[in-house]
């Protein structure tokens, strides 16, 4: 008899056709649209690895993307799974994750998570209303781990900041678009005041299509903060940042404000304030709401 589907290698050769079921079995009509730049970047990130199911006539029917932590090489991460809806329930899932925890457990992993592997990811886990991955992830012998949270922002009535920046351009302080120059001063910047995580997503977010970051800087050049847009995904703002000293000057709004403007003139009328952070911050200053909501998973290889 012949076999109903097989586990494949990804190549870079199957990425449209991963695309195109993307489109179709990313439930959430906000990730199906984002299916390329989903798919694409995730493909780009360091030590990773990836594998399709095939059914006869060469039709791709799954995908599941993993890679290795950027921060701790003995956890991987699953960063995609996704099953044509025409095929679910048939074992097409757990084949892929058995496949793709082999191939994990090879490249040195301890524990798989069904998490984001910052700076590139695509969520921060499993949307809550991807019900179907939470009950797949439970029977797959997953332990839930500390939920996460985007927040979701209107574009269409951002305030301007211009009178708020003239302020601040009084006192010395100038906000503007961050260009491909300023990348190893802001790379400084974040790492010595956040640490490792926010490098990579502030260097994406520069000199990338849809994407973009703005900064604040002293008359001596002293950074005191910046916000970065677009890096992981077009509609996604993070992340950023402003120095303890200078918080209070309403430095962080302004470039927030910008970044949504920015968005907002790239023709989206939301945003997701991706992996939240300081709620009532990003509710004060553009009314954003908790939406989205993530369970995150870990097991042991
Ligand atoms: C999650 C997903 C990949 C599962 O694919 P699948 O091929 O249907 O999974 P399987 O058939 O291998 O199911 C494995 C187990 O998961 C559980 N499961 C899967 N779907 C389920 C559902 N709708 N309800 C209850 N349990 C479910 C079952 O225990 C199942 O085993 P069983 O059928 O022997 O009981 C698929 O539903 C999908 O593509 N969803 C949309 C994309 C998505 O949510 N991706 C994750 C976010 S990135």
């Amino acid at each position: 008899m012949d076999p109903e589907f097989w586990i494949s290698e990804l190549t870079d050769d199957d990425l449209p056709a991963v695309i195109a079921l993307c489109r179709n079995a990313l439930d959430l009509p906000e990730d199906a649209a984002e299916a390329s730049e989903i798919v694409l970047r995730l493909r780009e990130a360091g030590r990773r690895t990836g594998f399709l199911a095939v059914s006869p006539g060469d039709r791709v029917i799954g995908v599941v993307l993993g890679s290795v932590s950027h921060r701790d090489a003995s956890i991987a991460h699953v960063d995609l799974i996704a099953v044509d809806p025409a095929e679910r329930r048939r074992g097409v899932g757990r084949a892929l994750m058995t496949r793709i925890e082999g191939a994990l457990a090879g490249m040195g992993a301890d524990d798989v998570v069904l998490a984001g592997n910052a700076p590139y990811y695509a969520w921060p886990g499993i949307d809550v209303r991807y019900t179907p991955a939470l009950c797949a992830a439970m029977a797959l012998g997953f332990a839930q781990d500390q939920p996460a949270w985007n927040m979701t922002a209107s574009l269409l009535s951002v305030a301007p900041t211009d009178a708020q920046e003239k302020k601040l351009a009084d006192e010395g302080v100038t906000i503007r678009r961050a260009l491909a120059g300023d990348v190893p001063k802001l790379s400084e910047f974040a790492l010595a005041n956040w640490g490792s995580g926010w490098a990579g997503e502030i260097v994406d977010s520069i000199g990338r299509d849809r994407a973009g970051c703005h900064l604040a800087v002293e008359s001596d050049g002293t950074l005191l903060g910046f916000a970065a847009y677009g890096s992981s995904r077009p509609s996604w703002f993070g992340p950023m940042g402003t120095t303890v000293a200078a918080r209070g000057r309403g430095i962080g709004s302004i470039l927030l404000r910008r970044c949504l403007a920015d968005q907002r003139a790239a023709g989206l009328e939301s945003a997701q304030i991706g992996w939240v952070g300081p709620v009532p911050f990003y509710s004060a200053a553009v009314g954003a709401r908790v939406e989205r909501v993530f369970f995150l998973y870990r097991k042991q290889l």
